[in-house]
């Protein structure tokens, strides 16, 4: 499950700060015995869309949103097998910052927490942290790649038994187990080794979801989660393909690598009941909010182009594989605007229906499961843990209880 901030619907809009809806969700998911809640992040308020943050601010598109970290230790003391990914950005953050605390929170929560690696797309992102242009793409992938090594170096930099506590002795860690790492890269260095310990998975779970070919080497390199943003199953039958290759030809075994797909269904009484909300949403559907959100993430300004001259001329330094997606949907923006689907939507109805509908697609596209995206509010969690899964738990398609005390272990076995 993928969470976003803030949240419309219910009590829960002016409460977006409270923690009590993380903690509700993540309980509710732990029930239900999802792999993990992924908590999606970005560092900046956008203008892209008529020069202007007004868009975005009023609609809360992008903002206001908390930072994930802080909510990690809260949710893992309110769950017990869940895991738990935030997200962080490798292009801003220092890396042995981010491999100490992401081997904290490991730590506290004995083996439950995951990492979402995103390069970050925009440019209002790269000027809050110092920079007047954005890195160039490729360069925020090579960037990625030197920042996983190093990170990675950094939790082995102790070795699993340091740690001996021996008091008779009084030996708290055995020197001989703990090692410089001596980090020289192209863009980042580092002596090491970590002031903690190493984390309680040793290595957490590692995810990513990157469209172009540079995102999907980056992930089939390093990555045990990659997540696909695609709309049919051709789309996620080509993905899979491909990265399994990519990963083979790194030699990591494909079959441990998860490849998720995103999709947001909608799940009711029945179906006729689905359907109708189907409808209504697409007849209620602005398609300047999709521009805009889109915007956002390739830097472009949408408003300013007519949606009925055929495009030309556009390109981005943000996210490519989605660009390409979104341009491939029509030749003008009135096209673009209603064909484009950032995920798999349109699949609504009972939760014997949608059950059906989802085993269907995984049996002809393969893969590992699905990333359920959607804006979190109690009512559509519930429909998903109270309605959805214990029909997919009857057919056997996901975990009924959890089999191992670690995150990646669970996420593994099943
Ligand atoms: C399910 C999903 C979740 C994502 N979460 C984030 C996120 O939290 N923050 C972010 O900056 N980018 C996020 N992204 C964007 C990706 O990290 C990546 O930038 C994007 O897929 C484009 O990569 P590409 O340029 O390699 O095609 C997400 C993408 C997907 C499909």
């Amino acid at each position: 499950m993928c969470a976003t901030t803030p949240v419309w619907g219910g009590n829960s809009a002016r409460n977006w700060a409270d923690p009590s809806l993380q903690i509700d969700l993540v309980r509710s998911i732990d029930r239900a015995c999802f792999d993990f809640l992924l908590l999606e992040d970005s560092s900046f308020v956008p203008d892209n869309y008529g020069d202007s943050m007004e868009f975005y601010l009023e609609r809360a598109l992008r903002a206001p949103k908390n930072d994930p970290l802080p909510l990690v230790p809260l949710m893992t003391q309110a769950s017990k097998h869940v895991g738990i990914v935030p997200t962080i950005s490798t292009s801003f953050y220092p890396p042995y910052l981010l491999a100490r605390l992401i081997s904290t929170l490991d730590l506290m929560s004995d083996g439950r927490v995951g990492c979402n690696f995103v390069t970050s797309t925009a440019l209002r992102a790269a000027q809050n942290f110092g920079l007047k242009d954005h890195i160039e793409h490729h360069t925020r992938y090579e960037m990625a790649d030197e920042f996983v090594e190093l990170v990675k170096q950094l939790w082995n930099s102790w070795e699993a038994d340091a740690v001996v506590a021996d008091e008779e002795r009084g030996v708290f860690v055995d020197p001989c187990k703990v090692k410089t790492i001596d980090f020289e890269g192209r863009f980042f260095s580092s002596r090491g080794p970590l002031n903690t310990a190493r984390p309680a998975q040793g290595q957490p779970v590692l995810v990513q979801a990157g469209g172009s070919p540079q995102g999907r080497a980056f992930a089939s390199k390093h990555m045990d989660v990659i997540i696909a943003a695609v709309g049919t199953v051709e789309e996620m039958k080509a993905f899979r393909d491909d990265v399994r290759d990519r990963v083979a030809a790194h030699g990591r075994d494909p079959d441990k690598t998860k490849i998720l797909y995103q999709i947001t269904p909608i799940v009711a009484e029945t179906d006729a009941q689905a359907q109708e909300i189907l409808e209504a949403r697409a007849k209620a559907k602005d398609p300047k909010v999709m521009l805009a959100s889109m915007g956002s993430l390739f830097d472009i300004d949408f408003s300013k182009i007519d949606m009925d001259e055929p495009l030309a001329g556009l390109s981005t330094n943000g996210q490519q594989g989605t660009f390409k997606r979104f341009m491939a949907m029509g030749s003008t923006l009135r096209e673009i605007a209603q064909n484009f689907r950032f995920g798999i939507e349109g699949v609504a109805g009972s939760p014997e229906t949608v059950a059906s509908q989802m085993a269907e697609m995984m049996e002809e596209a393969g893969g590992d499961g699905f990333l359920i995206a959607g804006s979190v509010n109690r009512r559509y969690v519930a429909e998903i843990t109270d309605g959805l899964v214990p029909v997919l738990q009857r057919r056997g398609l996901v975990r009924k209880a959890y089999a191992h005390e670690h995150f990646r272990d669970n996420l593994l076995e099943f």
